[in-house]
């Protein structure tokens, strides 16, 4: 045993003198210290992380048996499903995959709101998981198109005819993404391109750019209390507990319980009732059919009900353009000096609220076919989903806000 652990010391202390192993782990793991108040909210970054694994490594073994052409594209997705050993797991991983990172995004990014994360000093932490939450969007778009069936196709046809809207150019962009004047093969291999190869390079860099500005600020809490404020004599945080083993353990609880969910879906549900594999798209893709109701996947619905609801194309791409930008501007709309929902004033919990339900509201309308009452339905939830950032200097400058405490606990 005692050679063993020599051994062992030997090869750290060798590794250490070649490259800075030890030390990386003190600084980013046992010296590290996060607030001692994180609840399950705080499970869903490092959920992220994880699910970023999962479709990675799902992918690179679906990529070993997928034909990205147009002729075999649909049947070699068949082929995975039936004929390659245990391919249905790669690819319900996969599709359960794609939903579930938005799932869990959508939830770390509410958290942002709830506790005023997005808040000074957090901005550009803020802004680089913008740019992740727009990679990922594009992303799942070019991946979309991969399977070649019948939504694949027609949600690629009616996606890139929208920047037709564009004035004077917008016929010339369109086919200049397609490379065809339809969607077509050409379509199919540049979108695998980037499905495959450009959007995970960067996302995989935007992520370590979001997690290089989350060390440098250092976690914001459900308090919303910088626990940089107050150190000890020993220069650490009073507040502070260091991440590992404390959160490596906690996180591992919150991991556990992912997967238990997760796996139920891939297991026992991977289609979701149409909701993450979609039935239309189990219909091999027909340029000459289109489907009576196009609707894209879930995660896109509340934009799409906001396109939808706008009379006008060019108007209507250019607000579902805004409603996704807007969210970048967060840090600077919002004035109020306290950050947790906790200490807040009455305005902004109510406006906070009323923003929930409409981007809920706005997906499931974002689903339906369009009818009178539902495109109404769908402009009053867009009024409100645009009042909630372009109000909020207003609202956020006069709240009844509660003073913070400067300690955690003391509340
Ligand atoms: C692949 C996608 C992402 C990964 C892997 C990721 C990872 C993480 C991790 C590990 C943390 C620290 C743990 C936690 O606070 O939960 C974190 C914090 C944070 N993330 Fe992300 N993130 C991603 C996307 C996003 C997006 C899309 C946004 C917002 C637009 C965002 C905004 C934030 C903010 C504001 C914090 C600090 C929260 C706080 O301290 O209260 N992240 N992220």
């Amino acid at each position: 045993m005692n050679a063993v652990v020599k051994g062992l010391t030997g090869l750290r202390d060798w590794i250490d003198q070649r490259f800075p192993l030890t030390e990386f782990w003190e600084s980013q793991l046992t010296g590290y210290y996060a607030p001692k108040n994180f609840n399950f909210w705080y499970f869903f970054g490092v959920l992220s992380l994880l699910v970023f694994v999962i479709q990675i490594v799902s992918g690179i073994w679906l990529v070993m048996s997928y034909k990205p052409d147009a002729e075999r594209a649909f049947a070699s997705v068949e082929y995975i499903m039936r004929d390659v050993e245990w391919g249905w797991l790669l690819r319900y991983l996969h599709s359960t995959g794609a939903s579930a990172f938005f799932i869990v995004i959508y939830l770390h990014m509410f958290r942002a709101l709830m506790y005023g994360s997005y808040k000074k000093p957090r901005e550009l932490l803020w802004i680089f998981g913008m740019f992740v939450y727009l990679a990922l969007m594009a992303e799942a778009f070019f991946g979309y198109l991969l399977p070649w069936g019948q939504m694949s196709y027609w949600g690629a046809q009616v996606i890139i005819s929208l920047f037709g809207a564009v004035p004077f150019v917008g016929e010339q962009l369109a086919e200049w993404i397609r490379g065809d004047y339809v969607v077509s093969d050409v379509t199919l291999n540049r979108f695998f391109a980037f499905h495959v190869i450009a959007l995970p390079l960067v996302l995989c860099g935007l992520v370590v750019l979001h997690l290089v500005a989350l060390r440098q600020t250092g976690s914001n809490n459900p308090e919303g209390i910088e626990i940089k404020a107050s150190k000890g004599p020993d220069g650490k945080p009073l507040d502070g507990i260091p991440f590992h083993p404390y959160y490596t353990v906690k996180d591992l609880v919150g991991v556990i319980l992912f997967l238990m969910a997760f796996s139920a879906v891939v297991f026992y549900a991977p289609e979701l009732g149409g909701r993450f594999l979609e039935y239309n798209n189990f219909v091999p893709a027909n340029p000459m059919v289109t489907p009576a109701h196009i609707e894209p996947v879930w995660y896109f619905t509340p934009f799409y009900a906001i396109l939808r609801a706008v009379p006008n194309k060019l108007f209507g791409v250019i607000l579902m353009g805004a409603a996704v930008v807007l969210f970048f501007f967060l840090p600077w709309l919002d004035r109020s000096k306290v950050k947790s929902i906790r200490y807040r004033g009455v305005r902004y919990r109510f406006a906070l609220t009323v923003f929930v339900i409409s981007f809920l509201v706005l997906g499931f309308l974002g689903m339906q076919p369009v009818t009178t009452v539902y495109t109404w339905m769908a402009r009053v939830f867009s009024v409100i989903y645009f009042a909630f950032f372009l109000l909020m200097p207003l609202y956020t400058s006069n709240d009844n806000d509660r003073p913070v405490p400067a300690r955690i606990g003391t509340r």
